[in-house]
């Protein structure tokens, strides 16, 4: 939405009264008490507000299936959504976006759900496929063909075309480009991949978008959100395989904004003017979603101001962030087997089995975002590895920014400094109740670019 400042709708006036009488004219202008003869342009201030709801995994009761190292607490899945929905619908948003996992295995019944849910939704919504949306190319007994995404999501993006990627506009000076990263291989694997094709249509809707604000959605992580996420052997399935090209592409045209699912973590990276904003699993602890506002300042700089909250109780579960916390750690004992006997750490596998126990915690805590680790508990070789999770800036002080920040999107001066690893301004971090950011003070804000 735009908003005309006070002073443009005076001289709006004012140019009325001009045309209309030389004394009216004279009159106003004494009273309104501001220089008109120095004005020079008229210009709109851009504002908007939008949430993202990622990795929903919608599961009809009749289509979950269990799997004893599940993480995902699909039985949630609906009321988790309802929940949320509820929420957001007194917030007045202009759009809402789910990047990705709209439902639990691509199951045509779930899609159907989804679809006439999100058609009551008293705001805009845009999705794109992640890899439980379309986990097959042609249907089978679970799953819709893949070319058939499109068809279930008309409304929500895919308006006028049959590719699984599109463009459209959410607000006049706003562009949304959908991304697909859901890519067979020849082997006819799913991976995380853009294909030339797809990126070359990227590179002609940048190019016809210039004088616009640019918002990128994608399943896929594009830069890291995990130490050395790119080579990890068990991180790296979560990150676009041809990352970098995605990133060349986007820096070339000046977007600065990614938003992405799938690695159900609260995590938000930076890399060389762009932000990537992940956002955790409403099906997987801590259950969150994020409201986020953007605006301009006088000054032509831009914000976006991040706040998260958490699903806190659904009728199965009135506890939820306790029941699923300990899900997740009931659950965890063969991924942290996994994670301690792989690269980099290599720990012997009895010692692995003997080390997971007190590690029950990990995942939840990287889930979390803003994740602290007392260290000191482990072998110095584990503990300075646990250590690159933190939420640690370079020089050690704290970095949280994970779930309620303000991120400074252009304006920077050349003095501007590097605070860890990224450019942004913490607000406030709250474990069980993220509604705080309001304390941010305009002279907190503006302290971030003179930092
Ligand atoms: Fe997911
Ligand atoms: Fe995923």
């Amino acid at each position: 939405m735009f908003f005309f400042e006070t002073k443009y709708i005076q001289i709006l006036i004012l140019i009325v009264c001009t045309i209309t009488s030389e004394e009216s004219y004279t009159h106003l202008k004494s009273l309104l008490k501001f220089e008109f003869e120095n004005f020079t342009y008229i210009s709109m201030t851009l504002k908007f507000r939008f949430a993202i709801i990622s990795d929903l995994h919608i599961g009809l009761p009749e289509t979950i299936w269990d799997h004893p190292s599940r993480f995902h607490l699909v039985e949630v899945s609906i009321p988790a959504f309802e929940s949320a929905l509820e929420h957001l619908s007194q917030l007045n948003l202009d759009f809402l976006l789910l990047p990705g996992d709209l439902t639990q295995h691509g199951e045509a019944k779930n899609h159907t759900w989804l679809q006439q849910r999100l058609n009551k939704l008293p705001f805009p919504t845009y999705v794109i496929p992640g890899n439980h949306d379309v986990p097959v190319l042609e249907a089978n007994e679970q799953s819709i063909a893949f070319s058939t995404f499109p068809s279930y999501y008309r409304k929500f993006g895919y308006a006028d075309t049959e590719e699984l990627y599109y463009t459209c506009e959410l607000i006049p000076g706003v562009r949304l480009i959908g991304l697909n990263s859901n890519y067979f291989n020849e082997q006819g694997n799913q991976i995380g991949h853009l294909g030339d094709k797809q990126l070359r249509w990227l590179e002609k809707v940048l190019t016809q978008a210039k004088n616009e604000l640019v918002l990128v959605m994608v399943h896929h992580n594009v830069i890291e959100h995990l130490p050395n996420q790119s080579r990890h052997p068990m991180a790296s399935r979560y990150m676009l395989d041809n990352a970098p090209d995605l990133l060349a592409i986007l820096r070339r045209y000046g977007v600065k904004l990614i938003f992405t699912g799938h690695l159900h973590v609260q995590d938000i990276a930076y890399s060389e003017g762009i932000y990537e904003v992940t956002t955790g699993s409403l099906v997987s602890y801590p259950h969150p979603y994020r409201l986020l506002e953007f605006h301009e300042d006088k000054y032509g700089r831009e914000w976006l101001q991040v706040m998260s909250y958490r699903v806190e109780s659904v009728p199965e579960f009135p506890n939820l962030q306790y029941s699923s916390r300990k899900w997740m750690g009931d659950r965890s004992f063969p991924f942290l087997v996994k994670f301690l006997t792989l690269p980099p750490l290599n720990i012997p596998l009895a010692q692995a089995e003997a080390m997971a126990p007190s590690l029950r915690e990990f995942w939840a805590n990287i889930a979390d975002g803003d994740t602290l680790f007392d260290c000191d508990l482990f072998p110095e070789k584990i503990g300075n590895y646990f250590k690159k999770y933190a939420a640690l800036a370079e020089d050690g002080t704290l970095n949280l920014i994970d779930n309620c920040s303000t991120l400074l999107l252009s304006g920077l001066s050349a003095n501007t400094k590097y605070r860890g690893k990224t450019m942004q301004k913490s607000i406030t971090a709250h474990r069980t109740n993220f509604t705080t950011t309001e304390k941010a003070s305009q002279r907190d804000i503006f302290n971030v670019a003179s930092k």
